[in-house]
């Protein structure tokens, strides 16, 4: 393993800025056009609320403000109760965090990383494998363009699969749950699984007891589901629906 660099990982934000530009500047125009038309300083303030809504849930997201991606990447690693023996897979790697904390943690792991990259998101495989090189770990990890609808490896491929807040952003998928289905797929006999996503989301993915049933059928030996969106670190604005407030992982074993 290459020592890490002095140049730290750009893991990027969940908040991408348009989030607070496209709302900001729409808010700015109809202040300016309230000037004429003085109700529109309602919608301005719509807009501008949900600009600084979004700047505000960035920062807190971000190494300089609470540093939340972290703390939420780290729910996934305690849940996962694996050996390090073998090969584990992150699902929608994004900027490679989740990755590089798994090889940081199991030494003696390889690790795969796959994402569809697409463009609404601030990541790229040549940025993952750039913060691999920076961590020190690009010896061990590998990247791959790819879908978490469809993923490219064989049935029981892996020791461990991890994935987090990912299934719910796969568009084209009707039922969300085949997402989990595929994950565990590739996951091997004996194998350990952590997913975090919007589990809580009823309209998404219906009842958690009935979700858990669901898994449980396809022939789990063991899972588990924890709220992980009650966690007292989660500051309560940003506990919304679409935000972090239907957070859960499910844990176990194949
Ligand atoms: C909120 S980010 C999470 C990234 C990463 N798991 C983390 O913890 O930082 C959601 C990720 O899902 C990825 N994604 C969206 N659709 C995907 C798909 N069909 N297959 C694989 N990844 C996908 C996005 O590219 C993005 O990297």
């Amino acid at each position: 393993m290459k020592p890490p660099s002095a140049e730290k990982p750009d893991y990027g934000n969940w908040v991408a800025t348009k989030f607070i530009y496209i709302p900001g500047a729409t808010g700015l125009f109809f202040l300016g056009l309230a000037i004429i038309f003085p109700f529109l300083i309602v919608v301005a303030a719509l807009f501008l609320f949900v600009a600084l809504y979004f700047a505000y849930a960035r920062y807190l997201f971000s190494p300089q403000g609470a540093d939340l991606q972290e703390k939420i990447r780290g729910l996934v690693l305690s849940s996962l109760d694996w050996d390090g023996e073998g090969q584990i897979l992150d699902i929608g790697c994004g900027s490679a965090a989740l990755t590089i904390a798994l090889a940081q943690k199991y030494q003696g792991a390889r690790i795969v990383g796959i994402d569809y990259w697409g463009k609404q998101w601030e990541y790229s495989k040549k940025l993952c494998e750039k913060n691999a090189e920076i961590a020190g770990v690009a010896d061990r990890v590998t990247f791959l363009q790819a879908s978490a609808a469809a993923l490219p490896f064989a049935d029981n491929s892996f020791d461990a699969v991890v994935s987090n807040l990912v299934f719910h952003e796969v568009g084209g998928v009707k039922d969300k749950k085949d997402l989990i289905r595929e994950a565990l797929r590739v996951t091997g006999k004996g194998g350990k699984f952590v997913f975090q996503d919007l589990f809580l989301w009823k309209q998404i993915y219906g009842e958690p007891d009935a979700l858990m049933e669901t898994i449980k059928s396809w022939g789990m030996t063991k899972s588990a589901f924890i709220n992980t969106g009650d966690s007292t670190f989660i500051p309560a604005l940003l506990k919304l629906p679409f935000m972090l407030g239907t957070i859960g992982t499910i844990a176990g074993e194949k």
